[in-house]
């Protein structure tokens, strides 16, 4: 018989001791990796690469260059094990929720219809064939397992580093977005809010704020909402698309979109972008943080985004990776606000939709 064993603060404990201290492990492996394993890694790649020539920033790294890199077993020992943790991550969580399907169903079904916010799921909607694609060898992706909310939750938990337990990236984050130029914030928009954990985030920091959180899959509104519940958050989650969101014009004063853009195809952003023009108010803000574009990488870290597109399965990165995207959102009407570097490979892009 299965039993839920509780929360630390926001932290789900893992559903079991084994899968708790298996993923112990996996969160002290890449706290290793991000350490003095990654470090000596990343020495030896720029030793073995110093003779290459290094070709266009936007093309795939030459086959000789990974070749020299994976045959070398420090180098090639690091990309084996940084994608061993996602599988094994992954392989465990499918297997402990679909082994158990029906008491997590249960769960999720008794907080379906529960407040304080909404959930609005649509079983009609027309899911775009680039959506459903599985992503980050999670099994099913976002659309196509009935899980996949928990079990984006629980693995990155690990990928994380223990460093989002309580959701502090996510609170500082939300503390992080500036207030629109009128200074107000009414109504807010999270979109791409997979698991909602922004979306929660901006309704503790703008508490009189109204609150949704939108994304194209029901699997992580239901468990978004699930949580949300559970901690009597008031915040809305609605299954639409990014591009066609449905509401009103001129509804919102904020809206935020964390690394939602490098999981969509180039030709999708533009609508995207229209669309959040569309519903900001004039002097709104639109807070994106997401991977850096149409800059040089260092080779090593050139080969690891490539790696990262091929074996981690992020389809829709390099195509990202390699565009303008400040040129985009000026092309798409928006002011580009002071923003920098947030992460080691994230940054921020603040816009602001302009007032006339
Ligand atoms: C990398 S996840 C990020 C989720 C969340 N923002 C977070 O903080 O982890 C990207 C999310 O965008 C959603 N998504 C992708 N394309 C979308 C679209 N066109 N409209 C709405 N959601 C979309 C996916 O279902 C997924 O939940």
């Amino acid at each position: 018989m299965k039993i839920d064993r509780g929360s630390i603060g926001r932290l789900q404990r893992f559903p079991s001791v084994d899968l708790e201290s298996y993923h112990d492990f996996l969160t002290g492996f890449r706290q290793w990796m991000s350490a003095d394993y990654g470090r000596a890694a990343t020495a030896r790649a720029e030793k073995l690469l110093a003779d290459f020539e290094m070709p266009d920033h936007r093309a795939p790294p030459p086959d000789a260059m990974i070749a020299t890199l994976e045959s070398n077993p420090l180098v090639g020992s690091f990309v084996r094990t940084w994608m061993n943790c996602q599988q094994m991550a992954h392989k465990s969580l499918h297997d402990e929720f679909q082994s158990n399907a029906n008491f997590y169903r249960e769960g999720l079904k008794a907080a379906d219809s529960a407040g304080p916010g909404l959930l609005e799921l649509d079983p009609g909607l027309d899911i775009p064939d680039y959506a459903r694609h599985e992503i980050h060898t999670q099994p099913g992706g976002y659309v196509g397992e009935e899980f996949a909310g928990q079990i984006y939750y629980y693995s990155t938990m690990s990928f994380y580093r223990g460093r989002n337990d309580q959701n502090e990236l996510y609170t500082a984050m939300a503390r992080s977005v500036p207030l629109p130029a009128y200074g107000k914030v009414e109504r807010i928009l999270d979109i791409g809010c997979g698991i909602g954990q922004l979306t929660v985030a901006m309704k503790e920091v703008f508490p009189e704020a109204t609150v949704w959180g939108l994304d194209v899959g029901a699997p992580m509104l239901r468990y978004a909402h699930k949580q949300a519940v559970e901690w009597g958050i008031d915040v809305n989650y609605t299954q639409r698309l990014a591009e066609d969101t449905r509401f009103e014009d001129e509804s919102f004063d904020i809206v935020t979109a964390y690394i939602l853009f490098h999981e969509v195809p180039q030709k999708v952003t533009p609508s995207i972008l229209k669309e959040v023009l569309r519903v900001l108010k004039p002097g709104g803000i639109f807070f994106i943080r997401d991977f850096q574009t149409n800059r040089k990488h260092a080779p090593f870290g050139k080969y690891m985004s490539w790696k990262d597109h091929t074996l981690n399965e992020e389809p829709w990165s390099q195509e990202f990776i390699n565009s303008d995207f400040v040129g985009t959102l000026k092309e798409a009407g928006f002011t580009l606000l002071e923003g920098g570097e947030s992460q080691p490979f994230l940054r921020d892009y603040i816009c602001q939709k302009p007032v006339g």
